[in-house]
């Protein structure tokens, strides 16, 4: 009983869950191209390519995906880069063991391009969410969060890199947490048993 990971592309978070010793039981991509594929092969992990191309609505491609996931029978579903909007019936197929990473400190900057948006807002601080995913895009239990300093002359690149190594790091801290029992929900809050380490900063590049 462990994880399986749903990937769209590069698989830079799916490379840190893997080296931090998570179970990882299968990968899925929806692009057959993803080269978070070739990180699966290196290390030996299972993958399949569910293609949402392939599929006339979002609720087949959504079953498909589901079929896939269930023959792992995993503990936890983590998306992670997965681009594609997924159906509240497939949603709440996973309540409560499905998790997701999004590279903002939500809820300020949910959806796409947040890297560029911060910029143009002016936020001095910047930063990821590991959350619970629920049928309203990323506004799910917020299970961890990472800020970052935005600094003067930032570029949408550079911001993105400083923030994506904190992702590598909290993602599979929160998982390992879920996978350990630790993560106790009520009222869409989220504590970790005998931890108080939900949230962190750093101003390393
Ligand atoms: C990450 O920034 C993640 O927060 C967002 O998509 C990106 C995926 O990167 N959801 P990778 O495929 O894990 O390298």
């Amino acid at each position: 009983m462990s994880v399986v990971v749903v990937i769209s592309g590069r698989g830079s978070n799916l490379r840190a869950i893997a080296d931090a010793g998570i179970p990882i039981a299968a990968v899925i991509s929806n692009e057959a191209n993803a080269p978070g594929l070739a990180i699966a092969a290196e290390r030996g992990i299972a993958s399949r390519v569910v293609a949402h191309r392939a599929h006339a609505s979002r609720e087949s491609f959504d079953a498909a995906l589901a079929a896939e996931i269930d023959r792992h029978a995993p503990r936890l579903v983590a998306l992670a880069g997965f681009m594609r909007i997924l159906t509240p019936g497939f949603v709440a197929r996973y309540a409560g063991k499905m998790v997701n990473v999004h590279p903002s400190l939500l809820p300020a900057f949910t959806g796409l391009d947040t890297h560029a948006r911060a910029l143009a807002a002016g936020v001095k601080l910047h930063g990821c969410t590991v959350h619970f995913v629920t049928a309203e895009l990323d506004h799910g239990p917020i299970i961890a969060q990472a800020a970052v300093p935005v600094r003067d002359g930032d570029t949408a690149e550079r911001l993105a890199a400083r923030v994506l190594r904190q992702e590598h790091a909290i993602y599979p801290r929160a998982i390992r947490w879920f996978l350990d029992g630790k993560l106790v929900v009520a009222g869409g809050l989220v504590r970790v048993k005998g931890n108080d380490a939900q949230v962190s900063y750093s101003d390393v590049d």
